[in-house]
């Protein structure tokens, strides 16, 4: 029997999202043969485009953004032959007939809603009334999913009228990727791990995610949205969730979904006060990132001269349940730091009595480094006798690494993203409740921040932000990933 056909119908085709990652990760799915043959591509946007006029735009602007040795010619000719273009514009009823007459009869459908989030409502609207929605199709929701809860409710809301919550894809792309996911069976595949991974065995936790860029050519979005609803509510707090959650019963969605809710619900909600001493903001100022001198951000084109948005966050969190009470969360993220490092350290307590005392590195003997990006890799620090007389210790790495572990290929977050939506897979997609629960959490941050009138600490481009981070972690006795 052929497999039945699958319409991927995204709204928003032609936008820098779509271009840069969603068509290069459904071109890979492709070339390794992992899209049914009957599987199209409908871009859908205001140009005036037709499915050729769409598939040169793509060919265009796409090709950059595949790896170089994945680029075969044939295969990319191809793949732009799945695509095609229906001119509409969104928020008016007209053209829906046109995608309807666009799709393949008896097609699954994927609408990936890749637009402003304010068009989410109309978009489920105007589908729902050309009859383009049925018991089999599934809508993916790209972030930002709101502004605050208020914001976010109404959009979860007005997708529910047409879509089932089975049928939502709430995208969050760092729950694509490889790490993170094989966190999950780092920690429930293995017995060594899991009886230390609470308190007090554990001292702290950080978390970080640090890039070079800067906001680039995106300041009318950023200005507006700033690092805390950018990376922090969603991207920080589900590497967060995945790092601190029960194991689930088993890994149906809702059974893995139900352990996230419950430690974004666990999570300590700062008030004002908590706010000064647990809280950093950054904005970055003129420096140097890989040897090129650049500008600071409000000298970015589109950013207001007195712009106080932040893009750089560190934030001690904490998780008041019986696992993790006292163990402090650091967050951090930023643009415009010194390196592209994305890593989560769990820090492991002192031994209860050291005969080593009298040696510097006797302190933060054991630490798992799970490093996501550039390189993914999991590394656990221990102790070791130096070579020779005497007893003195050296910290070295067990190293699992995973890059020779394992000779298949790894797939981008994106691909395996689009892949779990085309069968049917919401384990490793965002519920409406998990996204509800994390605003809870970070609306009294913005809105103490907005009430305290902070202003984002200035940090040059090419630092790791801030020295007041640096200040927050050691409060605790703990330094950041670049200073171990
Ligand atoms: C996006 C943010 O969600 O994630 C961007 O909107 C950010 O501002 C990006 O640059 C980071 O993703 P990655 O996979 O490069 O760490």
């Amino acid at each position: 029997v052929a497999p039945s056909p699958i319409d991927i119908i995204i709204f928003g085709g032609a936008g820098d999202l779509s271009w840069r990652k969603l068509l290069p990760s459904l071109y890979m799915a492709h070339l390794h043969g992992r899209l049914v043959d009957n599987c199209r591509i409908v871009g859908v946007g205001r140009n005036d485009w037709n499915g050729e006029q769409y598939a040169a735009f793509i060919d265009k602007t796409s090709r950059a953004h595949v790896e170089a040795s994945a680029l075969q010619e044939p295969a990319w000719q191809n793949f732009l032959r799945r695509l095609d273009f229906v001119s509409l514009d969104a928020t008016a009823g007209e053209g829906y007939a046109r995608l309807a007459a666009a799709c393949q009869p008896g097609s699954t459908k994927v609408f990936y809603l890749a637009t402003a989030p304010v068009l989410f409502s109309q978009i489920a609207e105007n589908l729902s009334r050309a009859q383009l929605i049925d018991g089999q199709c599934r809508v993916v929701l790209e972030k930002p999913l709101g502004h605050d809860l208020p914001s976010a409710q109404a959009i979860n809301e007005a997708v529910a009228r047409h879509f089932q919550e089975n049928q939502i894809y709430r995208i969050d792309h760092y729950l694509g990727k490889e790490t993170v996911q094989n966190l999950m069976v780092l920690r429930f595949g293995n017995a060594i791990l899991e009886p230390l991974w609470r308190a007090p065995y554990i001292k702290s936790v950080q978390i970080t995610a640090a890039e070079t860029v800067g906001v680039g050519t995106r300041a009318g979005f950023y200005d507006h949205t700033g690092a805390m609803r950018d990376m922090v509510q969603n991207h920080l707090l589900q590497l967060l969730c995945i790092v601190a959650m029960e194991a689930p019963i088993s890994l149906d969605s809702d059974d893995v979904r139900n352990e996230k809710l419950k430690v974004l619900r666990s999570l300590r909600k700062l008030s004002l006060a908590d706010l000064q001493r647990d809280t950093v903001r950054g904005q970055y100022t003129a420096g140097v990132v890989d040897g090129q001198q650049v500008k600071g951000y409000l000298q970015e084109a589109d950013v207001p001269e007195c712009s106080d948005t932040e893009t750089f966050v560190a934030i001690r969190a904490q998780i008041n349940n019986a696992r993790w009470a006292g163990v402090p969360f650091f967050l951090r993220t930023g643009k415009r730091m010194q390196k592209r490092h994305s890593e989560i350290i769990i820090e492991f307590s002192d031994p209860p009595f050291s005969i080593f005392a009298d040696q510097p590195a006797a302190s933060h003997p054991n630490r798992l480094i799970i490093t996501l990006q550039p390189e993914e890799s999991v590394k656990l620090q221990m102790m070791a006798k130096e070579p020779g007389s005497g007893m003195k210790m050296r910290p070295v790495h067990l190293n699992l690494d995973l890059q020779s572990a394992f000779t298949e290929r790894r797939a981008e977050a994106y691909e395996r993203l689009l892949i779990d939506v085309i069968k049917g897979r919401l384990t490793h997609f965002m519920r409406r409740d998990e996204l509800e629960a994390a605003w809870k959490w970070a609306d009294p941050i913005l809105e103490g921040w907005k009430q305290l009138a902070d202003k984002p600490k200035p940090y040059p481009a090419g630092s790791w932000g801030p020295a007041a981070s640096s200040a927050l972690v050691a409060r605790e006795d703990a330094v950041w990933a670049e200073a171990q």
